[in-house]
């Protein structure tokens, strides 16, 4: 069993499962931005030429953009005009974007060249640490465009915010989801999982939590995709391949780093 710590962002993601007007618009909320919604305007611009030589590098051509933007259509989170940025992109309808949608869609494009890479065409994914759900909605989006069956798409969080990636991903159709809160996952689990996702949190918890998940979920997965956003990497975790965050978002002295295996 896990110690339970508290969060600035756990009461607003309560409100906003129990109560349909706060959850139009909790991606507002200052305590859920500072945790959540904080990738800035310039940023957005860093991810959308990151995205763009993505597309180049594996002829990603056609990006479903369209369906990968639904993710702003609840929370009522802060946009910007790129309509300069992606006045060369195809496929695209609406080009006021919040920024961590862009990061999403980038995330996702990386995983995606990663499910490839590891020869997947189905495949079951465990996600620690997954925020509102947004990185699980757009993945979604993107492996079905190109034809990945994910099978089971399992998300752990504290318990707040795992009702409410049940609440967000439900609202979106996103299927085949499995919501579990970090205290009661253990005894829910299945045996094994293709892909264990972890980007900005596994870092961020306590050496204790992150040795919790390490032994009980990283290790019950064939593969693992994390980005590292807290220096020193647990030595617990056996690091196959390691590679700066692009666009860099952490600390210049301990930059971001993305594991694989
Ligand atoms: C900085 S956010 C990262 C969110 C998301 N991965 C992203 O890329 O936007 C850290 C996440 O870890 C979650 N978290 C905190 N403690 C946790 C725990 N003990 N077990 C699972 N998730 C936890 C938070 O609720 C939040 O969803």
């Amino acid at each position: 069993m896990q110690q339970v710590n508290s969060y600035v962002h756990e009461k607003i993601a309560m409100d906003a499962v129990l109560n349909d007007t706060i959850f139009q618009s909790f991606k507002r909320d200052n305590n859920f931005r500072s945790i959540l919604e904080h990738v800035s305007y310039e940023q957005g611009i860093e991810y959308i030429s990151y995205i763009k030589q993505l597309i180049a590098e594996n002829t990603l051509e056609n990006l479903a953009w369209n369906k990968y933007v639904e993710n702003d259509i609840y929370g009522n989170t802060i946009k910007f005009n790129y309509a300069n940025q992606l006045n060369d992109i195809q496929n695209i309808d609406i080009t006021t974007i919040s920024p961590s949608t862009l990061r999403y869609i980038c995330f996702g494009l990386q995983i995606y060249n990663y499910i490839k890479q590891i020869g997947k065409k189905e495949i079951s994914i465990i996600e620690v640490g997954g925020g509102y759900g947004g990185q699980c909605k757009v993945l979604f989006d993107i492996c079905s465009q190109f034809g990945v069956n994910i099978k089971t798409y399992t998300l752990i969080d504290l318990e707040s915010m795992s009702k409410l990636q049940q609440k967000y991903l439900t609202k979106l159709n996103v299927k085949n989801i499995v919501t579990l809160s970090n205290v009661e996952c253990l005894n829910k689990l299945v045996d094994t999982y293709d892909l264990f996702i972890s980007n900005y949190a596994l870092g961020e918890f306590t050496t204790d939590v992150q040795n919790f998940y390490i032994k009980n979920i990283l290790n019950r997965c064939t593969n693992y995709f994390i980005t590292w956003n807290s220096p020193p990497i647990n030595s617990n975790l056996k690091v196959v391949n390691k590679k700066e965050e692009i666009p860099q978002t952490g600390h210049a002295q301990f930059p971001n780093i993305i594991l694989t295996n």
